[in-house]
């Protein structure tokens, strides 16, 4: 099968590492030596001037949620993306979430802020993993969950995120599914649509995959009362302990749903704290992983500092671009998937 050039490329010299930046740890240089309110004031100032809309996902950094005009899960910043009337998306995310922008707007400018904020489980699945699994398993309605490259998408019949994935499956003809990339969503999904048949790719995030029920019962030890709302990327044993299982930002609403309980323990990146403690100041969150060193903790989403954006609204890095006929099919998997409700 012939590859699409869709891959990225670090520029010569550019360091990949994650930064730990406000108010997340250590200060960035740009954040030590002029303050982040100024820095943040300043990213405001440009992104009015150069007409454009800063959207940020749940797990970027305390100081980049703030900066945003909206921040969100994937289903959300895409129906945002989508909507918008500016001219330019800066992207506070991963790749695959601004080539979705991109490939929803091929009309706009999208910026990613970092060229290495890739993603593993996006990664974990290629044009050619896919057709192999595709042989072994044919006949199937392909579902790919967004977490993945466009030419990925583009030979898939439809997308779905962790905010509608039931609904996804749900709404398909067929009862014969394969279901990429993420295993622990797919699992989850089957046991929610028994009536359906549902192959499983191989595919896991590692931030979410990495915790174990073991560790979740030991956070609960100090916290037996809290209840406990996870991600559905998180592994089988951890769901099953689970009080709420959705997405991002659906996890701010479920929280509504428990006035009287005083902590959460919270299964996914721990960027997500930040928006949870914003609407919710007098209740605590706490990560279920009750580690020390935060293991939910994901280095892609996490290496997106604030001179980042101010660098890509400045000097328009890093232009996401996607071949049109890539873009194509990979928007009609998407546009499919828009139209399906939340769960
Ligand atoms: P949400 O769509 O729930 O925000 O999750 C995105 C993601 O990448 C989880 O790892």
């Amino acid at each position: 099968m012939e590859r699409k050039a869709t891959e990225r490329t670090l520029p010569a010299g550019h360091n990949p590492q994650p930064v730990h930046s406000a108010y997340g740890g250590r200060p960035t240089p740009a954040e030590r030596e002029r303050g982040v309110a100024a820095l943040q004031e300043e990213i405001r100032a440009l992104a009015r001037e150069r007409k454009a809309v800063i959207l940020a996902h749940n797990y970027q950094v305390p100081a980049v949620q703030d900066v945003a005009d909206v921040v969100g899960d994937s289903l959300g910043l895409s129906l945002e993306a989508r909507r918008t009337d500016a001219e330019r998306i800066v992207f506070c995310g991963v790749h695959f979430m601004a080539e979705s922008a991109k490939v929803l707007n091929p009309d706009k400018r999208v910026f990613l802020p970092h060229i290495a904020a890739g993603c593993s489980l996006a990664d974990s699945i290629s044009p050619e993993s896919l057709e192999d699994w595709m042989e072994r398993y044919p006949g199937r309605a392909v579902v790919t969950y967004v977490n993945s490259s466009a030419e990925v998408k583009a030979m898939s019949d439809i997308c779905c995120t962790s905010a509608n994935a039931v609904s996804v499956v749900r709404s398909l003809a067929t009862d014969k599914i394969l279901f990429t990339p993420d295993r622990n969503l797919g699992r989850w999904i089957a046991q929610q649509v028994p009536e359906k048949d549902i192959v499983v790719y191989d595919g896991a995030c590692p931030t979410h995959d990495v915790l174990r029920g073991a560790n979740v019962r030991r956070t609960r030890e100090t916290h037996p009362d809290a209840v406990l709302i996870a991600h559905p990327e998180c592994r089988e044993d951890v769901l099953a302990m689970a009080d709420e299982i959705c997405s991002t930002t659906a996890m701010v609403e479920r929280v509504a749903r428990y006035p009287d309980a005083r902590t959460f323990l919270v299964a996914t990146e721990s960027g997500m704290l930040h928006q949870l403690r914003l609407r919710y100041p007098h209740q605590e969150f706490v990560l279920a992983d009750g580690c020390i060193g935060c293991r939910l903790h994901c280095p892609y989403m996490k290496v997106t500092a604030l001179e980042d954006v101010r660098r890509a609204l400045l000097e328009e890095v890093h232009e996401i671009t996607v071949p049109a006929d890539v873009a194509e099919g990979a928007r009609r998997a998407l546009e499919r998937m828009l139209a399906v409700p939340r769960d």
